[in-house]
């Protein structure tokens, strides 16, 4: 069996002319302690590059591309959840108001409203704005004791607008304006102060910042309007494994405008980018992480082989130097 195992080797002798392998002299061979030295250093860069490549490979990237938005028009989905620690629910509505000049005075599409007292704790139940009408007529005396409670408002909900310019705002609407007048006999005393808990347009994405979330905005004296000026970008988030996400990111500006004539308001006031951004997740594929682990071994195998050499050059040519320089002197 051997016998015809070396047979075959010794046909196999023509390769030998094939081999690249550098040979090097046995002397070289041995095993040196500044060889296990750099061999311990090097083995320790070679696994935090390892290291660091892997987590690269394992990692989730995400990347952004911009386009014209050529499907304009459909629906927009605001999603909107404010705390208004001033005004009762009994005189806050919300409106909403689109290019096209729709005004959809208090409406009630999936809205809600809960009362709170003045350190932000809920009140009594969910109202649902569908059953608004027999809750607000209320009398006047009985919203100006809900005032004298410093009883709040939580608004919030979702409203479904067409995806054109328009706005959305919070106001006095919801009372007739001879109430109102007789409620607030001083305009500068209705406190629009106001925290935005959540606002987006649309379903969120992993990595998504809603800018006004958590913004609050306090009115020490005076009052007045506030207004956010927002501008929606379309965004598609294309996820991993291959799932479209279809949504929108906005940012904002805002302006606070000092009591005029009317009775003062927090308007939302939103338009459409007609850039559209794609956000996509990727991920390093596996050949390229392959390569770089065979460009990391390797490379090291022959960068540890250079150092050695030239430790052991620059250590025998100073060694001998001195040795050469001693006896010169006859020491
Ligand atoms: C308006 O309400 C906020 C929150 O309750 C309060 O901090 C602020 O002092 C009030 N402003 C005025 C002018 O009463």
């Amino acid at each position: 069996m051997s016998l015809d195992g070396d047979a075959a080797l010794k046909q196999l002798e023509w390769l030998k002319n094939f081999d690249v392998f550098p040979k090097t002299v046995d002397d070289a061979k041995e095993a040196s302690v500044s060889g296990g030295t750099v061999s311990v250093v090097v083995l320790f860069f070679m696994f935090l590059l390892l290291f660091t490549e892997t987590s690269i490979f394992l990692k989730t990237n995400t990347k952004f591309e911009m386009e014209v938005d050529t499907m304009r028009g459909g629906m927009l989905q605001i999603n909107f959840d404010i705390s208004f620690p001033g005004l009762p629910c009994s005189v806050l509505s919300l409106d909403s108001m689109d290019v096209s000049g729709e005004h959809e005075l208090d409406i009630v599409h999936d809205v809600y409203k809960r009362a709170m007292d003045s350190k932000g704790n809920a009140l009594g139940p969910v109202i649902s704005e569908k059953v608004k009408l027999a809750r607000d007529a209320l009398s006047i005396s009985h919203i100006k004791e809900q005032l004298e409670r410093h009883e709040g408002c939580n608004i919030y909900g979702t409203l479904n607008a067409q995806k054109v310019s328009g706005n959305f705002h919070l106001s006095l609407h919801a009372q007739d304006f001879h109430v109102l007048a007789q409620v607030f006999p001083d305009r500068a005393t209705v406190n629009t102060s106001h925290i935005v808990n959540h606002l987006s347009f649309g379903r969120d994405y992993p990595g998504l910042k809603n800018p006004l979330d958590g913004e609050m905005k306090v009115l020490d004296q005076g009052s007045g309007t506030f207004e956010y000026y927002i501008k929606i970008v379309p965004t598609k988030f294309h996820h991993l494994d291959g799932t479209i996400i279809d949504t929108n990111q906005y940012s904002v500006t805002d302006h606070f405008r000092k009591l005029q004539d009317g009775f003062p308001a927090v308007y939302f006031i939103y338009d459409i980018s007609p850039i559209m951004v794609r956000v996509k997740q990727w991920k390093q594929s596996f050949s390229h992480y392959a390569t770089q682990l065979c460009a990391i071994t390797g490379g090291m195998y022959v960068v540890t082989g250079q150092l050695h050499a030239l430790s052991k050059f620059l250590w025998t040519k100073y060694y001998i130097g001195r040795k050469s320089f001693s006896s010169g002197l006859g020491i």
